[in-house]
């Protein structure tokens, strides 16, 4: 039962927004601020932040801060916290009004399933290198699948080989408009970042992938602005080659495609996320045939017509040969977290 009247601690607040912070998000863009008002913590989008030609829309923007509400959100609750969450309270102006509030009622014990997703929060990684031969089992397929239900989504499992080779196609057809767009790589460019230091954006370790070639049916983003990194865009080899990577492909989506239904594939992607972690399960998105609009409404005639795919996971065992790459930074706390004083 609730008790009402709790006052959110300082420290509760920093464990959120910080668990927040560590949300994937596109480019690691970490497009998002947060304000603490009294007992509500209220998420908004930095606009500053957003990824013009990659993201016209801001679609990518919304499902990225949607994974940061699902952290903050799991963080409170895992701290034993009533949270009531409100979705854009303002309308669905996302210059001017707030994407989510996440207001503290009182105390609720967490589920164990809330306490099992917020502890894979610092777990959790996009996790590029080649995968092995090991299927995921059905099992962690259907708790996949029961985390983005939870959050009012759909994950539809690529299994048939038509389907399959669709998706191959649409990556590379993605691949190929992008690389060839000098406004693309330029943005791509943009966040890429050099140094040891950088707080947000794509390292050039990332890009590499850990530096083995990768024989897969389905190519992954190419960090590299086509510089050539042997990870991207290899082609599979023969059917029998053992070396060819054959990850589960998992479609997100939702029915619908407003601003609230992307905040919610956000929470939806956050949670399938965090369930794999927990599960042992590696995934990293397929994001690039669904950065163009034409190529995602071919996705969504790949999964069977129905609904709008948000984004495509590839998912498997990592070849434990090649080292995980090192952890994307995150920017500090007081840099995404303003404090607005009740008097
Ligand atoms: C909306 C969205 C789209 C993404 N697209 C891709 C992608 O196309 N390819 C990829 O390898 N990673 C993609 N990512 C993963 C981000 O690059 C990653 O989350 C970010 O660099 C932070 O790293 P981390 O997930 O390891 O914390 C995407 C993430 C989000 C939220």
């Amino acid at each position: 039962m609730s008790m009402a009247g709790t006052t959110i601690s300082a420290a509760q607040v920093q464990a959120a927004v910080e668990a927040a912070g560590l949300a994937p998000s596109i480019h690691n863009s970490q497009p998002w601020k947060w304000r603490l008002r009294g007992d509500t913590l209220e998420l908004s989008a930095d606009l500053s932040r957003a990824l013009p030609v990659v993201d016209p829309d801001h679609r990518q923007l919304l499902v990225s801060c949607g994974a940061a509400l699902l952290n903050g959100w799991l963080s409170l609750r895992a701290a034993g916290l009533d949270v009531e969450v409100g979705e854009l309270p303002d309308g669905p102006d996302l210059g001017t009004g707030r994407l989510a509030t996440l207001e503290v009622l009182g105390y609720r014990p967490p589920t164990e399933d809330e306490t099992r997703l917020a502890s894979a929060i610092t777990e959790r990684h996009t996790d590029r290198r080649p995968f092995g031969p090991g299927a995921v089992p059905a099992d962690k397929i259907r708790e996949l699948r029961q985390a983005a239900e939870a959050e009012g989504c759909w994950l539809s499992v690529l299994t048939g080989e038509d389907a399959r080779v669709e998706l191959a196609v649409l990556l590379a057809r993605a691949d190929w408009f992008e690389h060839h767009d000098p406004d693309y790589l330029a943005e791509l460019a943009a966040w890429t970042r050099t140094g040891p230091d950088a707080v947000d954006g794509i390292t050039w370790a990332t890009a590499d992938a850990g530096g083995k070639p990768q024989y897969a049916e389905f190519p992954l983003r190419d960090f590299t602005g086509g510089a050539g990194a042997a990870s991207a865009g290899s082609a599979a080899g023969p059917a029998h080659d053992e070396r060819v990577e054959r990850p589960e492909a998992l479609v997100l989506g939702t029915d619908a495609d407003g601003p609230a239904d992307r905040l919610r594939a956000g929470r939806a992607l956050g949670r399938v996320l965090l369930a794999a972690t927990s599960a042992g399960v590696a995934t990293s998105p397929l994001g690039q045939a669904v950065d163009i609009e034409a190529t995602r409404a071919l996705v969504r005639a790949a999964t069977g017509g129905a609904g709008h795919a948000q984004m495509i996971l590839r998912a498997g065992y990592p070849d434990r040969s090649v080292a995980p790459m090192a952890p994307t930074k995150r920017r500090p706390v007081s840099e995404v977290l303003e404090q607005v004083s009740m008097t």
